[in-house]
């Protein structure tokens, strides 16, 4: 498998908002013009990661489907954070002020399956674009719109791979080393940890919580901390040590 050297070398500085204490909240938009692929599972690990490193985390649900807010309905019996908020074209602008104003540190925007006017809004405030990917050709093929759009705001934009099959017999499925290289050759970094196709994201997520916090030793806890290790590293490089990222993907078995 290639490399990832260099691949995040080209981010752009990109646009920050100064909270009154002075530091800056930051914006992830998680996004695919495919439905399905894993967006609102994503968003919420990595939502709820932050706030377990530290980052005081709201999540803006701009879909209409509003399954992160379901979500939250279902986590405010035990949990209260992060806060999830609903949130639409018009009213994002001032959601993300008043947030950055109350002194998050992160929005995390989960988007609906579209490149349409509400995708739009999220990639324009974003500091990092997630674009979650399943390895199979008809998400790859979906996937350009997503990229055009990344591009085109002149935003910094990250490919995920999502819902990888397990190995078989010790070896690495063909179609993940297939479309790590099909997604390098769209000109975008891809995370250099992806997220296998696993029960403990789906029967998490179900009852109100994220698959590291059921068990904190799971192979899907370990993926999800390394991919929030890279994910807070692109968002905030200065501050945060990358243990991923300077070599070629590593899938968590
Ligand atoms: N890594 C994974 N392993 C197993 N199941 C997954 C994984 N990621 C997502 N899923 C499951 O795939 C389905 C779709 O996930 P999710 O709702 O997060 O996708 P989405 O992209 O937000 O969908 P939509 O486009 O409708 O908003 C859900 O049943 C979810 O539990
Ligand atoms: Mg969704």
């Amino acid at each position: 498998m290639a490399p990832l050297s260099g691949t995040l070398s080209g981010f752009r500085r990109y646009e920050q908002i100064e909270c009154l204490s002075g530091e800056t909240m930051r914006t992830l938009a998680v996004l695919s013009r495919k439905g399905g692929t894993g967006k609102t599972t994503v968003a919420l690990h990595m939502a709820v990661q932050a706030e377990m490193s530290g980052r005081r985390t709201l999540v803006a649900d701009l879909d209409p489907q509003r399954s992160t807010s379901e979500w939250s309905r279902e986590r405010s019996h035990f949990a209260q954070t992060p806060l999830v908020t609903e949130a639409r074209v018009g009213t994002l602008f001032t959601q993300r002020l008043a947030a950055a104003r109350d002194g998050y540190d992160l929005m995390v925007i989960d988007t609906r399956p579209s490149t349409d006017l509400e995708c739009a809004e999220a990639v324009r405030w974003a500091d990092l674009c997630l674009i979650v990917v399943r390895p199979c050709y008809f998400d790859l093929k979906a996937i350009t719109r997503t990229v055009e759009l990344v591009g085109n705001m002149n935003k910094r934009g990250m490919f995920l791979i999502n819902q990888a099959p397990s190995r078989r017999n010790g070896e690495e499925p063909r179609i993940i080393s297939d479309t790590f290289e099909a997604l390098l050759d769209m000109g975008l970094p891809v995370a250099p940890v992806g997220l296998r196709y696993r029960a403990a994201y789906q029967n998490s997520v179900r009852e109100g919580r994220v698959a590291q916090e059921i068990d904190p030793t799971s192979l899907a806890s370990l993926e999800v901390t390394a991919l929030w290790d890279h994910v807070s590293g692109a968002i905030w490089p200065d501050s945060v040590q990358r243990t991923a990222g300077d070599g070629p993907l590593a899938m968590v078995s």
